[in-house]
């Protein structure tokens, strides 16, 4: 059953956040570096926030909320990331998409083979319509990642909520439809 399953890809596991994963979260998302472009995420970061989002993630799998996964290497060792879908976020079938690598470890490709693994289990196993990611235009690597795999620049938004980080502000809309996913695979 795909909601607590285990996903595989050539050097990771990806599966549900859980307590042992918490101090690699408080450490990695705790990096401005890589919170700076996470809209959601509180900056210091400290060990009751990593508990209140197991429990968020914990209770929006349940009701089929959010489709979450950490990135683990396969063959052991800490948290690497995370990529999560939002489901509905923007209509039936339609996600919104988020993700983060832990810094020491970026550009190796893991963000582009982890980020695949959601989006092709969300379109495979969840059936979604399209996914989409607000990116802000100054995150050369997102925008990389989102262009990487196969998604689709669809408009620039002016004034985008940006969250905890502060006043609306533009933001790249990249989206990745069934179809054009279908052509990746
Ligand atoms: C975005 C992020 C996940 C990318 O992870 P990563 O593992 O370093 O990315 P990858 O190595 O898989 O690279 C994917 C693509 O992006 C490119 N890329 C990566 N970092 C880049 C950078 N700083 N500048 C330009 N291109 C970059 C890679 O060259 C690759 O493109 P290619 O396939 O054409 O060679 C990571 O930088 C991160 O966690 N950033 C902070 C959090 C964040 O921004 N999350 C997304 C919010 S929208």
């Amino acid at each position: 059953m795909i909601w607590r399953a285990t996903l595989e890809t050539e050097r990771l596991y990806l599966r549900p956040l859980a307590a042992v994963d918490l101090p690699d979260l408080v450490r990695e998302i705790g990096r401005w570096d890589v919170a700076r472009f996470l809209i959601r995420v509180p900056h210091p970061y400290d060990p009751a926030d990593a508990r209140r989002w197991l429990a968020q993630c914990e209770a929006m799998e349940r009701d089929r909320r959010q489709y979450h996964r950490v990135a683990v290497p396969r063959g052991g060792g800490p948290l690497l990331g995370a990529a999560g879908l939002m489901l509905d976020a923007h209509g039936p079938g339609e996600a919104e998409l988020g993700y983060w690598l832990a810094q020491p470890v970026w550009r190796r490709g893991y963000g582009a083979e982890m980020v695949q693994a959601i989006c092709d289990s969300g379109f495979r196993d969840l059936g979604l319509r399209a996914i989409a990611a607000a990116v802000d235009p100054a995150n050369d690597a997102s925008n990389a990642l989102a262009r990487t795999l196969g998604f689709r620049l669809e408009r620039v938004e002016p004034a985008h909520d940006m969250g905890l980080r502060g006043p609306p502000a533009p933001a790249h809309i990249w989206r990745l439809d069934r179809a054009g996913w279908e052509k990746t695979i």
